[in-house]
């Protein structure tokens, strides 16, 4: 796998473009198996997650290809319901596809989903509501294994607000016979826009955004073209680099009503941010006061996904912050790689208490998970001397061209080979 070389302590400057959402764009290409018409993803990012869900439309027999920066996904030929193991094991979204397959084809297989190691992430609440919506649910040898003769409407109540279940339920539901109505739905942006994606395809959702979801569902969905939304938690990282570097960096297709729980935290450390048209800008000058709590929580709360680089932020403040990690048990891998860098950080359970130091110093650093090791880059582009981080892989499940990204705005990072 590769590794950066980075030379740290150099402020940001300049214009980042925001890639489309990734977990946007993974439910969507699940959503594109419920038409035999093509499906046009534009802005589709090259990420690794994203090219290993393409493969799996690829093995279940849709046609898949690049044009430019578009995915062109055509469903026409579908016809295999069985996911292949070694990739659902690549990526946790992989789950999403027994919602739209078992729809489409009334028999849905997979291995039980992978992705990133940041603590134990079940599928019973995506499996309760399939079992809902009338779909035979087996779960034996490692395996998932769906069928069903018609999904059918219902209500389903979540016992907590799943992104992924809520996403999965929407895609089984939108063409069933009868009515849906999702309680104690998941909130976040990505689940409006995979709304809309599917209402352009023909379908009759409702009230995604809100905790309470309607779907009416339909005969058929048929092709469409979509633009996804902006990746928040891409354009959070680059806040926050900024934030820790110093500088001045402009952020192009950013929406900054979807990062309101970050900005205000980094308006309350002193960042100047504010936002016009589809940019936010962020100027940021000497070190700053520490952000005191930090607490994750679904939408709108601080996201879990920005934990990780907020840590690491929060090790060069003035003071002491406490970030507690509500939603994943193990999400504080990058710890003891940021105390390598110089950090002061006791972790206890799901809290991580850290004492600010003036500055980290450069180290050999390991990401162990995706925003792990986009905050170890942070960490390392802002510290004193030459650090590198390996496993980069993780890295690139999420973020495209990171490291060129950075270098544009002035970081001294480059890739290597190992
Ligand atoms: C999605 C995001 C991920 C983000 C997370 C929380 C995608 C592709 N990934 O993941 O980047 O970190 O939301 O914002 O969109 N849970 C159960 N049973 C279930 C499902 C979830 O107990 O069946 C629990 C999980 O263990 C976790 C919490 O619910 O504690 C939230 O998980 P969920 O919202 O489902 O996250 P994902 O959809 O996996």
């Amino acid at each position: 796998m590769d590794k950066y070389i980075i030379e740290g302590g150099r402020p940001l400057y300049g214009e980042v473009e925001i890639q489309s959402a990734k977990n946007a764009v993974l439910p969507l290409l699940a959503a594109s198996v419920l038409t035999e018409e093509r499906v046009v993803i534009r802005r589709c990012p090259r990420i690794a997650d994203v090219l290993n869900m393409v493969q799996i439309l690829g093995e279940l027999g849709c046609k898949t290809g690049f044009e430019g920066d578009a995915l062109i996904i055509d469903g026409a030929d579908a016809a295999n319901h069985e996911i292949p193991s070694a990739l659902a094991r690549e990526l946790r979204s992989s789950v999403f596809l027994l919602g739209s397959v078992v729809a489409r084809f009334g028999r849905a297989r997979i291995a039980y989903p992978g992705g990133c190691d940041i603590g134990l992430r079940p599928v019973d609440l995506h499996l309760q509501g399939l079992r809902r919506l009338g779909v035979g649910v087996r779960e034996e040898g490692g395996c998932i294994d769906c069928s069903c003769s018609g999904v059918r409407g219902a209500e389903i109540v979540l016992d907590c607000p799943s992104v992924g279940a809520t996403e999965n339920i929407l895609l089984a539901a939108v063409t069933a016979r009868g009515t849906t109505v999702i309680r104690n739905a998941a909130r976040e942006p990505e689940i409006v826009d995979l709304q809309n994606f599917l209402n352009c395809m023909g379908g009759k959702i409702a009230g995604a955004g809100t905790s309470v979801i309607a779907v009416e569902g339909v005969r058929r969905l048929h092709g469409a073209e979509y633009t996804p939304l902006p990746d928040r938690i891409e354009a959070g990282t680059f806040l926050i680099a900024a934030a820790m570097c110093g500088g001045e960096i402009a952020l192009r297709n950013a929406k900054s009503e979807n990062l309101a729980s970050l900005i205000h935290k980094l308006r309350e450390i002193s960042c100047k941010i504010h936002a016009k048209d589809d940019k936010i800008y962020i100027e940021c000058g000497a070190r700053r006061l520490s952000p005191k709590l930090v607490e994750t929580s679904p939408y709108p709360g601080f996201p879990t996904d920005l934990q990780a680089p907020m840590t690491a932020l929060a090790c060069i403040c003035e003071g002491s912050t406490v970030i507690v990690e509500n939603l994943f048990e193990t999400r504080f891998k990058h710890v003891p790689e940021l105390i390598r860098m110089g950090a002061d950080i006791t972790v206890r359970g799901r809290s991580a208490f850290v004492r600010g130091v003036p500055r980290l110093h450069g180290a050999d650093v390991c990401a162990s998970d995706l925003r792990g090791g986009a905050a170890l880059t942070l960490a390392a582009i802002s510290a004193e001397g030459c650090s590198t981080v390996v496993d980069l892989g993780f890295v690139d499940r999420g973020y495209s061209d990171f490291e060129g990204k950075l270098r544009a705005a002035g970081a001294r990072i480059r890739r290597v080979r190992v």
